[in-house]
């Protein structure tokens, strides 16, 4: 074991100790701590406060200049929220925060009501249940689509030696669920070289969907993409609605308007406007920014 992964066991073993205190005097004063850290199982997330993702007044600057400015953001268990604002906005950088690339100087960071963000590394927040796609596709172009597939979900599993590894049925079953959500089953055994850039970057989003994520994080995820591979991508985030929570950063405004429900708008490192696409494009202060820059 790795000092790095002992660390994490030891930390991990002391949240949970304290977490069992804190419930104790919780049961005793009726309510629950409210700076707990409780670290959950992964695949359990505390969402009866019914958000899954939790901001607040989080800052981060770097040489000085602030690239997030006390930004706060609420998201719901199985909402699909979409982020837009101008370059620059810090809309990345957001990312880059909860996913643990980043820390920030300021600010709370829950995923669920019980996990602290700010507690833990970026491979343990992935382990967590929170899955990230970043915009340039990484597959392995050398290995055929399913073996893609098959090689996140060992990684997954912590199967060092891949060797004896064997799919159970279980597992097949979930990659083949997987092949046609994402629309490659019939493309199963071409190499992912030989693939478009969209149907790369939708067999991305599946080796990420091989670790059953609570939320997806989606850095413009349809850039590059043809209109029909667009169109096929707003379907699938559709269907992925609902059983997973998604974070979509984008600039394709058409695109936006399909996939939609609420949208947040980012300047400047903080929250500018949040409704509907049509209630935000509407925003004077919306129009200024997008005009002005
Ligand atoms: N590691 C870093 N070091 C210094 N400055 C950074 C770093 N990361 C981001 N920035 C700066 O923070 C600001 C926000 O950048 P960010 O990439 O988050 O914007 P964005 O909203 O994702 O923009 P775009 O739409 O162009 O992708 C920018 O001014 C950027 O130059
Ligand atoms: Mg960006």
């Amino acid at each position: 074991m790795t000092p790095d992964l002992l660390e994490a066991g030891t930390r991990r073993a002391e949240s949970r100790r304290a977490a069992l205190q804190a419930d104790r005097l919780n049961t005793a004063s009726g309510g629950r701590s409210a700076s707990g850290s409780r670290v959950a199982n992964p695949g359990e997330v505390d969402v009866t406060h019914g958000r899954i993702l939790y901001l607040e007044n989080v800052s981060v600057s770097f040489d000085g200049f602030k690239a997030i400015n006390k930004l706060s953001l609420d998201i719901a268990p199985g909402e699909l929220r979409c982020i837009i604002g101008p370059n620059g906005a810090g809309k990345t950088t957001m990312m880059d925060i909860i996913t643990g690339k980043t820390r920030p100087d300021e600010g709370t960071a829950f995923f669920g009501s019980t996990i602290d963000l700010l507690r833990h590394k970026e491979a343990e927040i992935a382990q967590l249940g929170i899955g990230r796609k970043f915009q340039k596709p990484t597959v392995f172009e050398q290995l055929t689509v399913f073996e893609n597939l098959e090689l996140a979900l060992k990684t997954n599993k912590g199967v060092a030696s891949s060797l004896f590894f064997k799919l159970d049925s279980a597992q097949s079953d979930r990659i083949a669920h997987i092949l046609t959500l994402i629309r490659l089953a019939s493309s199963a055994s071409r190499p992912a070289g030989s693939l478009s850039h969209g149907q790369k970057q939708w067999l991305e989003i599946g080796m990420l969907l091989t670790q059953d994520p609570k939320l997806l994080l989606l850095d413009e995820p349809v850039a590059g993409m043809t209109d029909d591979e667009t169109e096929r991508t707003a379907e699938l985030f559709l269907s992925l609605k609902g059983q997973h929570s998604l974070v979509v950063v984008e600039h394709d405004m058409s695109f936006i308007r399909t996939i939609s429900e609420i949208v947040t708008v980012l300047c400047d490192g903080s929250v500018l406007a949040q409704g509907t696409l049509d209630e935000v494009q509407a925003d004077e202060r919306v129009i200024e920014v997008y005009l002005g820059r």
